[in-house]
């Protein structure tokens, strides 16, 4: 078997973070988000894996993930030409690849903390032509959704339908048997949905239509979806919880206390301050007279002076300087600068990107 992990799209629902980086490059619990796709493949065994990318994001991609022996994997980089070609159209991009063999896609936004052996365990075991994952989800309006027969045998998969009979979704882990390339070609092929996409759901309708055995199974753990924003808050929170592990790879005096789970990188500089897991400090980071965490992630370079922060993500290199108030449930993108306003009683000084929020 072998494997799709797409890092394309559009990124809408996460801007304004997406106009500077890649989604699948942000991390999420100080984590870049495609290396938990990644690691879940490699976890199953499977050797050769396809990352698709969309034009002019190869370089950022393969820069990132080189080839593959860091996880014991091959990679293969295939272009998908069109961001918003659909879910079907990232596997017919890869049929090459494929080369007659059954393969699993994992979206490349789609955490699953109990990974998805036991999807493979049974795709492997049962050969079906395809196999969904199921979740329970209360808001599955927004995701695909199966539907049964009295047997519990999946009889129709629709992508965000407006009544969903109960609160069953797919997740974004699909296994198929090579049979589903023929839903490309003839006079039966797939065509694009309303909104202009190869979608998933359709592969799933065309191996159901023509009697093909599709098996479902829930998954194990928990699926987390950091598709947009409070997604992804919510997201790193919960791998914050799940993995945070004490762990100090710097040096600091009795002026630092800490309390439960944290994790400090290398080369930090810690003075006068408070640290409060679970929080995860990567490298580099400089924290003088502050509290920091809980659920907290700081990422590498970054620099928190006279400040506290909770329950929030700091990316790259992001400086919070002698901020009075509590900075709280706030994503901060990289290199941005937040600083106590010499004239705050009176007036904010604010330079705002598109798309930005801010509470003041
Ligand atoms: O997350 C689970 C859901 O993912 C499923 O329940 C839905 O059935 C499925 O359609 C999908 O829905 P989304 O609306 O969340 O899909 P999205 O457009 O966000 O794309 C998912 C991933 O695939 C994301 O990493 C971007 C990438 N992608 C998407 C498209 C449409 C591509 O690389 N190329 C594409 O053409």
């Amino acid at each position: 078997m072998k494997a799709i992990i797409p890092t394309g799209g559009m990124g809408t629902r996460m801007r304004p973070l997406t106009f500077t980086a890649n989604k699948h490059l942000i991390p999420v619990a100080n984590k870049p988000l495609i290396l938990y796709p990644v690691e879940t493949i490699a976890a199953t065994g499977i050797k050769e894996i396809a990352l698709t990318y969309n034009p002019g994001q190869l370089d950022i991609i393969q820069n990132f993930l080189g080839d593959g022996s860091k996880w014991g994997v091959k990679f293969t980089y295939i272009l998908q030409e069109n961001p918003r070609g659909g879910l079907a159209n990232i596997f017919q991009v890869c049929e090459k690849f494929i080369d007659g063999d059954s393969f699993v896609m994992h979206l490349g936004d789609n955490v699953f903390t109990g990974g998805i052996k036991n999807l493979a365990d049974h795709f492997r075991k049962h050969k079906p032509k395809g196999l969904v994952g199921l979740v329970h989800h209360p808001e599955n309006v927004r995701l695909g959704v199966p539907y049964f027969d009295e047997n519990g045998k999946l009889v129709k998969y629709v992508e965000k339908p407006e009544n969903p009979p109960h609160d069953f979704a797919v997740p974004g882990v699909y296994f198929f048997d090579p049979i589903i390339f023929n839903c490309f070609k003839g006079k039966e092929k797939i065509t694009p949905s309303p909104r202009g996409e190869l979608e998933i759901s359709s592969a799933y309708q065309w191996l159901i239509d023509h009697k093909y055995d599709v098996d479902t199974l829930e998954i194990e753990g928990a699926w987390l979806d950091p598709g947009k924003v409070q997604d992804w808050l919510e997201a790193n929170f919960y791998l914050l919880d799940l993995n945070t592990k004490t762990k100090i790879d710097s040096e600091f005096d009795k002026t630092v206390k800490v309390t439960g789970r944290v994790t400090v990188g290398k080369n930090c500089v810690i003075t006068n301050s408070h640290l409060k897991g679970p929080l995860n400090i990567g490298d580099n980071v400089n924290i003088t007279n502050s509290t920091v965490g809980p659920f907290t992630s700081v990422y590498n370079n970054c620099v928190i002076i006279d400040s506290t922060v909770t329950e929030s993500v700091l990316m790259e290199s992001v400086v919070i300087d002698k901020v009075r108030k509590n900075i709280e449930n706030s994503i901060i993108g990289p290199n941005s600068n937040i600083s106590q306003s010499n004239h705050s009683e009176h007036y904010s000084e604010l330079l705002v990107g598109e798309l930005s929020k801010i509470s003041l």
